[in-house]
């Protein structure tokens, strides 16, 4: 792609963050196409909802380098190639091999293929997936390896293509970012049921916490909510720590990662916010420090080993921001109901004034709180569809 034609890009996200991603891309200065009302719903034919939100935009190549270093909030970044229609194999395969492949494969890389077929006459994911690799050899005059996607073990040199057939309309994106976003590079370990940064940031967005006043997790687990408050905080872009599919794109210059840190990476003036971040469980403590040693924020953030009755907050008030425990297994209701009671009663006597943000799966359990909090906003977490709730005490 030359690096100053616009593509149709997307920003995909977990479904609930999008005004979230739009809010950054707008910040960023990159142009929206389209109102996200008028966005797809995901269908049920979606084998991964995960990655079926987002918002549509345009950029250039640069662009696709700023929005995958900077967007805190969204999981891919997605090159959409223009569509076209296809209802035999012969077409797609013609049609694919007029796309130019040649901006995003090299000799001796590979591919990894998803596809998605929706009232389509081309229904069979595997041969539209096997005729569209045959197109990029076409196109290339050498073969690109198939190979599967794997999130936790992607290697260099192996790009993801996603394939979408609806209504026998093709539409081919190719994956600028490698493994989804959220995979920071500073969390290599993790305690219990562990938030994604990507939905940390979108609680730090939704409690409009002004990275000034003091903030609190009491539930920190492996620290992901102050690691990335800390971050956000220090103006330290989320992709500071890892490597993008980009990279491996024919004519990538590394010098420009450099230069595009430098312009987005502001650090403020001022003294830091305080950030305190306890939990009760050692372990999960422990591996809260060491991730946030990775990414150089220890001295930003304030850890204890404590339960939430045994917190110590500052006279000034801030915010509570937290992912406390909400999955229940059966004979567990009654710990929960007591957490959440201890939970409010704790807030109101040491925490008067506070504005909370809690990632919750409903009303029932922070009802415990005795707080009144707002109806929410959904995300879905761990294929679960759960609420971002708000209040002040
Ligand atoms: C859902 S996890 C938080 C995960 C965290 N956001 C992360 O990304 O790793 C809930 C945490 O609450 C902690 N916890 C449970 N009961 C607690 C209590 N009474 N006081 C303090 N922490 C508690 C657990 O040890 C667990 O780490």
């Amino acid at each position: 792609m030359p690096p100053l034609v616009k593509e149709l890009l997307f920003a995909a996200c977990t479904p609930g963050l999008e005004p979230f991603v739009l809010g950054e891309l707008e910040t960023l200065g990159l142009i929206r196409l389209i109102e996200p009302e008028s966005l797809e719903t995901p269908t049920s034919e979606q084998s991964d909802l995960e990655e079926s939100g987002g918002i549509p935009f345009s950029g250039t190549l640069e662009d696709i380098y700023r929005a995958n270093l900077a967007l805190r909030c969204a999981s891919r970044i997605l090159v959409r190639m223009p569509s076209f229609r296809a209802a035999a194999f012969p077409e797609l395969r013609r049609k694919a091999a007029q796309l130019p492949w040649e901006g995003y494969f090299s000799r001796g890389h590979s591919a990894a293929f998803r596809v998605t077929c929706h009232k389509s006459r081309l229904y069979h994911g595997e041969a539209v997936a096997e005729h569209v690799a045959a197109a990029i050899q076409d196109r290339l005059g050498f073969p690109i390896p198939r190979t599967k996607w794997n999130e936790g073990a992607t290697k260099d040199g192996l790009q993801l293509i996603l394939i979408r057939l609806v209504h026998d309309t093709c539409t081919i994106s190719v994956d600028a970012s490698g493994p989804l976003l959220h995979r920071r590079g500073y969390r290599l370990a993790t305690a219990k049921a562990p938030l994604r940064e990507t939905l940390a940031c979108g609680m730090l967005f939704a409690s409009r916490w002004d990275k000034t006043a003091p903030l609190m997790d009491p539930f920190c687990g492996s620290g992901t909510l102050p690691i990335e408050a800390a971050l956000w905080s220090r103006g330290i872009a989320p992709g500071h720590f890892r490597r993008f599919s980009f990279m491996n794109w024919p004519g990538f210059d590394p010098q420009k990662i450099q230069f595009l840190l430098k312009s987005l990476e502001k650090h403020p003036i001022g003294p830091p916010p305080m950030i305190l971040a306890s939990d009760r469980d050692k372990g999960a403590v422990r591996v809260a420090r060491e991730n946030a040693e990775r990414c150089g924020m220890l001295d930003f953030i304030r850890f204890s080993e404590r339960p939430i009755s045994a917190i110590e907050a500052p006279k000034d008030p801030g915010w509570v921001v937290s992912n406390p425990p909400f999955g229940i297994r059966i004979g567990q209701r009654n710990d929960l109901r007591n957490l959440y009671a201890q939970l409010g009663k704790t807030l109101r006597a040491k925490c008067p004034g506070w504005k909370v943000t809690l990632l919750c799966l409903n009303q029932e359990w922070i009802r415990y709180a005795g707080l009144i909090f707002d109806s929410g906003i959904p995300v879905l977490h761990g294929g679960r569809r759960v609420r971002i709730f708000g209040t002040r005490v």
